[in-house]
């Protein structure tokens, strides 16, 4: 699907097989990311077979409806991407959230679209139906933080000292929206 935000043209589609053909594009995605210091798990740049492991693992996740995934593209260009996975036993109730949009791409509303698309998604894909969103953010991911209470998540707890960022360890909060 085509939509604009702002002045650009982005394609969003699932991630399926096809795309263990762009894994160069994911590289050059997640490394601009970690480049930038953006406030996310992974901190270490990642070699082209590095992320075409990991992008055969997301598909054959996405296979078995553990997990959903959007990707926004500005051309072949990857600026954006989203999903949520199921966890696992007791716990599969719980499907849990990532989001990054690239740099230059924020602030235009991409990822409140995002966001809104894959929960839907989510709902109608995933094999064991979610009764819990969650997602963790670091304390002070201020834009993070705004968009999950724009999008219904409410802060139900804090983890001290999770992340290593800037030579400290952040805390972390925990934000649950309730499926309906
Ligand atoms: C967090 C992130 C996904 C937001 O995506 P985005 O496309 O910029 O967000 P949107 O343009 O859809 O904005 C949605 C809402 O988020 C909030 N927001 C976005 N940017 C913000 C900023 N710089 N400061 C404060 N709030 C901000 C606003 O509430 C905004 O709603 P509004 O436009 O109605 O005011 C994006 O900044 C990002 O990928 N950051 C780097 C990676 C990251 O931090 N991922 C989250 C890890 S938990």
């Amino acid at each position: 699907m085509k939509k604009i935000f702002r002045d650009k043209k982005l394609t969003i589609a699932p991630l399926s097989a096809k795309d263990l053909k762009c894994a160069r594009e994911y590289t050059d995605f997640i490394n601009d990311l970690i480049t930038e210091g953006a406030k996310l798990l992974m901190n270490k740049k990642q070699t082209l077979k590095e992320e075409q492991g990991w992008v055969i693992n997301v598909v054959k996740k996405v296979k078995n409806k553990e997990k959903v995934f959007l990707i926004a593209r500005d051309g072949k260009k990857v600026v954006g991407n989203v999903s949520f996975e199921s966890m696992t036993f007791r716990k599969n109730h719980i499907a849990r959230m990532g989001i990054a949009i690239r740099q230059g791409y924020r602030g235009n509303g991409l990822g409140k679209y995002l966001m809104s698309e894959i929960m839907k998604l989510a709902k109608k894909q995933l094999k064991v139906k979610p009764k819990i969103f969650q997602l963790e953010v670091y304390e002070n991911n201020k834009p993070a933080i705004a968009l999950y209470k724009k999008m219904g998540f409410k802060i139900v707890g804090k983890v001290p000292k999770q992340i290593q960022y800037g030579g400290k360890l952040i805390g972390e909060y925990i934000m649950i929206k309730e499926v309906k």
